[in-house]
């Protein structure tokens, strides 16, 4: 007896807009907690507390955005895999998104705990560049003809 399952994001015309509504708000959830905790590093936005204690008041979120972002970005991908792993943008997003995570919880975590002003803002340039890419690549996407152009 074969038992076929099939994916709703094929099937139904309502579950990819859903889903890329849960990436966008998922990815918006990620960034937006990173971004101000790297403000903080630059000497912008909230003086009250330092990068660290912000870090450590967000990271739930953080984490909680990312896993959404990644899951509903999976399943969107699920959509059309040959479509998306043949396109330079996604290719790019998502090596970006791994040195993003990389960097995020390696040496960003460390300069948090001493975030020597020079060190500070520099890896929160990084950090920047690096999750604001993420959304450049995911924005090309659909603007990037797909084969890596080896058709
Ligand atoms: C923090 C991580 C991520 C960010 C910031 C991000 C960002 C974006 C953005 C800005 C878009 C375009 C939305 C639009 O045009 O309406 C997008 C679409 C998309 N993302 Fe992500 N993404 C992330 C992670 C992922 C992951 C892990 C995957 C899958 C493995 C993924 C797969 C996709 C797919 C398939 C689309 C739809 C492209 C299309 O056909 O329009 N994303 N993403």
């Amino acid at each position: 007896m074969v038992i076929l399952i099939q994916n709703p994001v094929t099937t139904s015309e309502l579950a990819f807009p859903i889903l890329e509504w849960f990436h966008i708000a998922g990815f918006a959830l990620a960034i937006g907690a990173t971004a101000i905790v790297d403000f903080r590093l630059l000497g912008w936005g909230v003086q009250s507390r330092t990068a660290e204690e912000l870090n450590q008041a967000l990271e739930f979120w953080m984490l909680g955005g990312l896993v959404v972002a990644v899951f509903a970005g999976f399943w969107l991908f699920s959509s059309d895999p040959d479509m998306y792993y043949l396109n330079w943008a996604f290719l790019i997003k998502m090596f970006c998104l791994m040195l993003a995570i990389l960097f995020n919880y390696t040496i960003h975590r460390k300069v948090l705990r001493r975030p020597s002003s020079g060190v500070g803002k520099l890896a929160a340039c990084v950090s920047l560049v690096l999750w604001v890419s993420i959304i450049f690549g995911g924005i090309f996407i659909a603007w990037v003809r797909p084969g890596l152009g080896l058709s």
